[in-house]
């Protein structure tokens, strides 16, 4: 057992790491009592097998290499941890004056913070072999109990590389039952992650308990819609309720730990993972972020239906270029603080208690092995106090990125950038021990990773009830269902509701339409309505929109014809027959075409974003039977709709709404609800658009007063502009009707300017209100998404034509109008400026408000030098 001398290195190790911590000022949340018996019992045993290990006893000569190298480790830390190292400096591509982090900020999360709890956290640490604390830094992903075999001599193949578990015959029962493995991934169920607790609480040494994690993503077993979805929602408190709900369900199968919120901004459609984020805009972004963080989270990780939140993929993996799956990010600092990191900075303000570092680089560093990302900004900047794990076999891929050349090397890099936990690269464990022997990475460096992990442990309180708790939920939920449904109601957006030939929006449909066609491969789709990311959704539990619509008819005397029509992906036109005869018969047609949940999601990238296999000609066949047409679609990202806007009186976007998809949709279509959603994400004419959004900047050869939907002609040229589509969204971000309709007035702002030193000194309160009068000029009670804009003009970078900086909802009566205001503060005017810092300065600048990003009633004021400036009010 070579390895048990240099755990008591770290007896007198750790408390000169943790001096070197900024944590001691802050109070425990919790007293002794509750942790009394389980320390009591671990030092028992410690003290048991102290008394019984003579090989243990360090002579002299040991305590002092042992002592040298501790200062030299300590030293080590301190200067990778305030990102003064050298090595960290020279791999990261930022300007240098950037890359050191500002003096020590708050940690993140006081629950992670406190005497009481780094106590726990050092008496344990003290106790532990080094194998055992590396083992609290490797995780596996749970392969059922399929049989884990070397591979067959000679076939070290594809899949065996990706599944170095499989690879490598690791048996995770056997490290849990020996202490070396500290979390697991994807074991789910009451029975199953009670078995692994059992093996790692009753037969390990020290009885540290494991943590489950999942990809728990919108729900677990009832499913609420797809995140893209949720976001046009605009409605973080609907957030909060559900992503609680979802952890309630989930603590029940003993998952403590959701692979969630995923935050990345993603501005390309044709990237498939833009359906588990926020969509293209920055504020919207770290609004929904901290939205889930709350709602895992809970005010307390300890309360036993709290999961703890896992921030991911750190960072700006979103900008993949040309949205191709895990690809290269490459961009300026400015921007990369200005639009992809508030969402992950919202997160970490919010207490999240770990992060997910991603597969890309981001100019030229993985983001696996990046310091400047992850002890920089993440903790020097933003305090982060939780732990940090790698992607799905990260570590191992910094391999295949060229930065590393072996696994030693891989492993050196990522753990002291940052990365604390292996998530199946089985590199840690193998390579750690060495590493540490040869002083390549310090052993501080590894305590203080074993520590972030262990302070996650006990905040969550996994020591005192680490098994699944209450009655298992094995299915959707019936109380759960209300919520559901009113997220999936809520985060349909409306794109477009012609009138027909009587006047009248197609939508909602009239009880005189008495025979209704549906068709289309969605109609009747159960697998499909939950998105790339079922948790751990039983098919049966999922309400179809041809099940709904059935009762419906049958409640209102109203027949409904049903035809598949087409799959979602075929070429076979053979059920177009059957379907343009059910359109004959029928007064009205709803038809649902869209992407298959796997479209979308992990290496869901697509390189046309149109209706997928043969689905555009069955659109094209039913419309031409001349019935009116309300088209459903389902995907997981904006497609390019530009036919069907050319062709379809009604068209609704309802992503992929979840287990409650066909109740949500028929009350929607039928009017029980009025849509309110807006997009998260610009819709696109063509996909060479693609990366469209709409807080672009401005730019050479503006095309302004030229008519972009004609191709150009002589003097038309020259602009910056397409020569065969307008450079405008179809359906821009923020857009969405409703079945009333709105009408603002009176956009102002509560100064006309405000001194400089005032918006520089004060970066909480606000510094103005930018308000409007909001009407329901419709005939029926309505809920409309508020938004307001700001541009900043004339400061020393270059800022968007817009950004989003607040919005609200709100509900109102026919004829009811409301005030709705905007506090602008620090936060909202600031850029960052060429040294990469927020910063205001005398500018200019314009507010919009209204319903889209396309709002146009503004109103503007100035940020002023002048000390004597005097407020217009
Ligand atoms: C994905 C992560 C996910 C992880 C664990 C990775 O391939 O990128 O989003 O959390 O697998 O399933």
């Amino acid at each position: 057992m070579p390895a048990k001398k240099v755990t008591y290195a770290s007896d007198f190790m750790s408390p000169m790491v943790a001096f070197l911590l900024p944590y001691a000022e802050w109070k425990s949340e919790r007293g002794l009592s509750d942790v009394f018996w389980r320390e009591f019992v671990l030092r028992m045993n410690w003290n048991g097998y102290r008394a019984g290990c003579f090989v243990n006893t360090l002579d002299a000569g040991l305590l002092t290499r042992a002592c040298i190298r501790c200062i030299l480790a300590c030293a080590a830390l301190f200067l990778v941890t305030t990102g003064c190292a050298s090595s960290a400096a020279a791999q990261t591509t930022m300007p240098p004056s950037t890359s050191h982090p500002a003096k020590a900020v708050r940690p993140s999360n006081a629950q992670l913070a406190g005497a009481n709890l780094e106590a726990r956290v050092n008496r344990l640490l003290r106790q532990m072999t080094l194998e055992e604390k590396i083992g609290q830094l490797v995780q596996y992903n749970d392969n059922g109990d399929a049989i884990v075999a070397p591979p067959a001599a000679g076939k070290q193949g594809a899949l065996a590389a990706v599944n170095p578990e499989t690879a490598n015959h690791v048996n995770a029962m056997q490290l849990a039952a020996t202490g070396q493995l500290g979390s697991m991934l994807n074991t789910i169920g009451a029975e199953r992650t009670n078995t692994y607790q059992h093996l790692a609480v009753d037969k390990s040494r020290l009885h540290i308990p494991l943590l489950f994690g999942a990809d728990v993503i919108h729900g677990f077993r009832t499913i609420y819609p797809v995140p893209l979805g949720l976001a046009a929602s605009f409605d973080p408190d609907l957030v909060v309720s559900l992503s609680h709900m979802a952890a309630e369900e989930a603590t029940t199968a003993g998952v403590r730990w959701f692979y969630s919120p995923m935050v990345d901004i993603s501005r390309d459609a044709r990237w498939g993972r833009t359906v588990e984020g926020a969509g293209e805009d920055a504020y919207l972004g770290a609004a929904m972020a901290r939205a889930y963080i709350h709602g895992y989270q809970g005010d307390s990780l300890s309360k036993p239906d709290s999961v703890a939140a896992s921030v991911k993929h750190f960072a700006a993996y979103g900008a993949a270029e040309a949205g191709r799956e895990y690809n290269t990010t490459d961009m300026s600092e400015i921007r990369l603080r200005q639009d992809y990191l508030p969402p992950y900075q919202a997160a970490v303000e919010a207490g999240a208690a770990t992060i997910m570092s991603a597969f890309n680089s981001l100019n030229g560093v993985p983001a696996s092995a990046n310091p400047f990302l992850l002890t920089n900004i993440l903790r020097g900047e933003w305090g982060f106090n939780g732990f940090v794990v790698s992607d799905y076999t990260a570590v191992m891929e910094l391999m295949n990125h060229g930065i590393a050349l072996d696994p030693a090397t891989a492993t050196r890099k990522a753990i002291t950038a940052g990365v604390d936990v292996d998530m199946m690269s089985h590199f840690y464990d193998t390579q750690l021990p060495a590493l540490i022997r040869s002083g390549q990475v310090p052993l501080a460096a590894v305590d203080e990773a074993v520590r972030r992990v262990l302070r996650v442990k006990f905040a969550t309180g996994l020591f005192e009830h680490p098994y699944a708790q209450g009655t298992e939920v094995t299915a959707a939920i019936a109380a759960h269902r209300p919520l559901t449904r009113k997220a999936a109601e809520e985060s349909f957006v409306l794109l477009q509701n012609d009138k027909l030939a009587d006047g009248v929006p197609l939508l909602p449909l009239l009880p005189t339409r008495k025979r209704i066609a549906l068709i289309g491969p969605l109609a009747d789709d159960n697998k499909d309505m939950v998105g790339a990311w079922a948790g751990a959704a039983n098919d049966r539990d999922i309400v179809t929109l041809r099940q709904a619509l059935a009762q419906r008819a049958q409640q209102s005397g109203v027949t409904l014809l049903y035809s598949r029509g087409t799959d979602i992906d075929d070429t076979s036109q053979a059920g177009f027959a059957e379907a343009t005869e059910a359109v004959r018969a029928a007064d009205v047609v709803i038809l649902a075409l869209g992407e298959s949940g796997a479209m979308s999601g992990e290496a869901g990238s697509r390189a046309h974003l149109d209706l997928p296999g043969n689905q555009q000609q069955l659109l094209e066949a039913v419309v031409a039977a001349g019935k009116p047409v309300v088209l459903l679609i389902f995907s997981g990202r904006p497609l390019v709709l530009d036919w069907a806007a050319k062709h379809v009186p009604a068209i609704m976007e309802v992503w992929f709404p979840g287990t409650e998809a066909g109740n949500a949709i028929a009350n929607v279509l039928f009017g029980d609800v009025s849509p309110s959603g807006k997009l998260p994400m610009s819709f696109p004419r063509a996909v060479g658009q693609e990366p469209l959004y709409y807080n672009q900047f401005p730019t050479g050869r503006p095309p302004t007063g030229i008519d972009l939907s004609k191709p150009p002609t002589d003097g038309t040229h020259f602009f910056s502009r397409y020569i065969d589509v307008p450079n405008s969204a179809l359906f821009p971000f923020g857009y969405g009707l409703s079945y009333s309709s709105f009408s603002y007035k009176d956009v102002e702002v509560s100064k006309n300017s405000i001194p400089l030193s005032q918006a520089l000194a004060n970066r909480t309160k606000p510094l103005l209100e930018a308000s409007t009068i909001v009407t329901n000029t419709g005939d029926r009670t309505a809920t409309e998404v508020v938004q307001c804009y700001v541009r900043n003009l004339g400061a020393s970078i270059e800022q968007p034509v817009r950004s989003l900086e607040g919005f609200r909802r709100v509900t109102l009566a026919p004829g009811e109008s409301k005030q709705i205001s905007f506090p602008l503060g620090f936060n909202e005017l600031s850029f960052f400026n060429a040294e990469s810092k927020p910063t205001v300065e005398a500018t200019h600048y314009t507010v919009w408000i209204g319903g889209s990003s396309l709002a146009s009633q503004e109103a503007t004021f100035e940020v002023v030098s002048r000390t004597h400036a005097a407020d217009s009010h």
